[in-house]
C-alpha cells in the first residue's frame, strides 16, 4: 500500500471518502497523513478523529516565499515517508519546484469537466457559459495550472433553475465517488504519468 498524504485547506469532505476507501484491505494507497496549510481547516479535526495523524504547515509566516513554505510542507513529507501526494481542496498554487519533485506522485481533484473552467468558481463559470453538463476531473499535476492530464472524470448535467450551490452539490456527489477510484488507478501503478500523457497498464 502506498503511502498516501491529503493535502487539504478546508472542510475536507473529499479526504473524508479518500478515508473511507482506504478503510478496505486491498485498497492500493493508506493514508499516512493529512497536512493543511491552514492549522484550523475544519478537515484536520475530522481526520484526527477517524484515527489519522495530521500537521499544519501555515503558509502566512512565509510570506511570498513559497518555495520555503513548500519545503517546510515537503520535510513533513519526508519524515512521514509519503510517497504520493494527494490534493483534496488544497487552495494554493504550487510551485514548478514542488509539482516537478513530486512529478508522477502528486494529483488533484478540480471541479469541472477539465480542459474548460480552470482556476476557481467553475460553478459559476459553468453557468456562465450556459454548458448543459458539468462535472470534476482527477489530474496529474503538472507546473501550469489545473493543465495536468485527466486520469479520469465524472460528469453530471446542468438542469433548469441551477444555481452555484444546487450544482456543486451535484458535482460535490460525484467527487466523492470518484476520486477514491482514481487514487486506486495511480497507488496500483494502473495510471501512470509519462510526459503530458496518462497511460494505462
Ligand atoms: C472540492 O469541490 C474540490 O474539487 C475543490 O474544492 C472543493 C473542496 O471540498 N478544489 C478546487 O477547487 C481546487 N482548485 P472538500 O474540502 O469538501 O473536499
Amino acid at each position: 500500500r502506498k503511502r498516501s498524504a491529503i493535502l487539504i485547506s478546508g472542510r475536507g469532505s473529499n479526504m473524508i471518502s479518500l478515508i473511507a476507501a482506504a478503510k478496505a484491505a486491498d485498497f492500493p494507497a493508506e493514508i499516512a497523513l493529512v497536512l493543511s496549510n491552514l492549522p484550523d481547516a475544519g478537515g484536520l479535526a475530522r481526520a484526527a478523529e477517524a484515527g489519522i495523524a495530521i500537521a499544519a504547515v501555515d503558509h502566512r509566516p512565509f510570506g511570498r516565499d513559497r518555495e520555503a513554505f513548500e519545503r517546510a510542507m515537503d520535510e513533513v513529507l519526508r519524515v512521514n515517508q509519503i510517497e504520493l501526494v494527494v490534493l483534496a481542496g488544497f487552495m494554493r498554487v504550487l510551485t514548478p519546484w514542488f509539482v516537478t519533485r513530486w512529478q508522477g506522485r502528486l494529483i488533484n481533484i478540480h471541479p469541472s469537466l477539465l480542459p474548460l473552467f480552470r482556476g476557481t468558481h467553475t460553478h459559476r463559470q459553468a453557468l456562465d457559459a450556459g454548458v448543459g453538463e458539468h462535472g470534476c476531473s482527477v489530474h496529474f499535476v503538472v507546473p501550469e495550472l489545473d493543465a495536468g492530464p485527466v486520469i479520469a472524470q465524472a460528469k453530471v448535467p446542468v438542469l433548469p433553475g441551477d444555481d452555484e450551490d444546487a450544482l456543486s452539490a451535484r458535482v460535490l456527489e460525484q467527487e466523492h465517488k470518484l476520486y477514491p477510484l482514481a487514487l486506486a488507478e495511480v497507488a496500483s501503478g494502473r495510471a501512470v504519468l509519462a510526459g503530458d500523457a496518462v497511460i494505462r497498464r
